[in-house]
């Protein structure tokens, strides 16, 4: 069989490259998890199912030899750094949850609940990223129904359904989330309620209130989606975006986070599609690397025109499918964000829970098509090459 040119995507790592302002040493972060495993008083606190997990992942990171075993759990440079960002009280959760997220996929384990949500507050996008799928106008046009915003109390319903069953939150998927009217609102309801939450923004609409709604609104990872450091090629891929407004806007960010939150431990990323030879690390990290913690490039995923292109000969299973479930503004629940026109859809948060929907025969129809080597009957599944 003729071998398919384009390069498989391991959603496992989607860094193409990653930098750190500050490293802290993995082997000070093992001593800490050895640590936090023999403190009763905070593992006590698990439920069993949580601290089997807590367990199994200590196991695999403090007693075991990665040659014997190729799905041991380990941690990854990017882990490290999230880690020096939780208290030892919370320690034992994180590392069950990141568990769950990173070997559940590998092992074709089904929690009851996804171990990773996403939920998207806006659809609609000021932006048209060249390798985004907001460029196709099949899927932005108005009367096709793919735009549109959450309401604020489907986004409480979610919340409410997910707080204390899924510790991994981002509050973005398709389209920018800062344009949702309601985004201050949904992040003052989000705060205390998750260990990881996330947010991508393309930062910019940031302005104070919304510095102030991230800051205070218990987001963990805040990441400012940014190509290039210099015009003209920032916009020549962030098609609508001027770099001197981000700039400002992360500044400010900055600025009010220096001032007001000194003492939060939150991680604020710079992230580029590596899309073209034209980008570099370098002159990233010398614009962005003393604003924000981490500087960095994920793989580029060609998912703009997923539907045009042809099948490719790809028959390993997607670990998404085991790792994370998207909700839309609509409630519509989709498995995934390559499939931006919901081909798959597995159901409404409208009508279902988001365990129920999880758990559903449409969906284990996905999966096992997956597993038993049919991902070519499913589309758009038959183009994508994420596994
Ligand atoms: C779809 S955007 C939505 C959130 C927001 N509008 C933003 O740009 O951050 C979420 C993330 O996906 C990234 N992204 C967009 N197109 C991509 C592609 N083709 N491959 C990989 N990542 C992509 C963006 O850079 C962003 O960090
Ligand atoms: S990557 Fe983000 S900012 Fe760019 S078009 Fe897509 S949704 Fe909009």
């Amino acid at each position: 069989m003729k071998k398919d040119p384009r390069p498989i995507y391991q959603k496992q790592n989607s860094f193409h490259e990653i930098k750190h302002k500050q490293k802290n040493s993995l082997a000070a972060t093992i001593d800490r998890v050895a640590d936090v495993r023999q403190r009763d008083d905070l593992v006590s606190k698990m439920s069993e199912s949580h601290r089997e997990i807590f367990n199994q992942a200590c196991k695999d990171l403090l007693d075991s030899d990665p040659s014997d075993n190729p799905t041991l759990f380990s941690l990854s440079p990017s882990v490290v750094e999230e880690i020096a960002t939780y208290s030892d009280s919370e320690l034992p959760r994180y590392l069950a949850h990141r568990y769950r997220y990173e070997i559940y996929p590998q092992l074709k384990i089904l929690d009851a609940y996804p171990p990773y949500l996403q939920i998207e507050p806006s659809s609609i996008c000021n932006f048209r990223c060249v390798f985004c799928f907001e460029t196709d106008p099949t899927f932005t046009e108005k009367s096709n129904g793919f735009m549109g915003q959450m309401t604020l109390d489907l986004f409480k319903n979610i919340i409410d359904q997910a707080e204390g069953n899924i510790e991994f939150i981002s509050l973005a998927s398709r389209g920018e989330p800062m344009i949702c009217k309601d985004i201050v609102p949904m992040l003052e309801y989000t705060r205390g309620k998750f260990l990881n939450l996330k947010i991508n923004t393309n930062a910019s609409l940031l302005d104070e209130e919304k510095c102030h709604a991230i800051l205070s609104g218990g987001v963990k990872t805040i990441v400012f989606s940014a190509d290039a450091a210099e015009e003209p090629l920032y916009s020549k891929f962030r098609v609508n975006g001027k770099l001197s407004v981000i700039l400002e806007n992360i500044e400010l960010f900055q600025k009010i986070r220096q001032a007001n939150y000194p003492d939060l431990s939150i991680i604020t990323r710079v992230s580029g599609v590596k899309f073209s030879d034209e980008q570099d690390m370098d002159s990233m990290q010398k614009v962005w690397g003393d604003l924000v913690d981490q500087v960095a490039f994920v793989q580029y995923n060609p998912w703009e025109n997923v539907y045009n292109q042809p099948a490719n000969n790809l028959d390993k299973a997607c670990s998404d499918l085991w790792r994370r479930m998207f909700v839309w503004w609509d409630g519509k629940a989709n498995p995934c964000d390559v499939d931006y026109k919901s081909t798959l859809c597995v159901g409404s948060s409208n009508d279902h829970r988001l365990d129920e929907i999880w758990q559903s025969s449409i969906y284990r129809e996905i999966r096992d098509a997956h597993i038993n080597n049919k991902r070519q009957n499913k589309n758009p599944c038959t183009a994508c090459t994420v596994v």
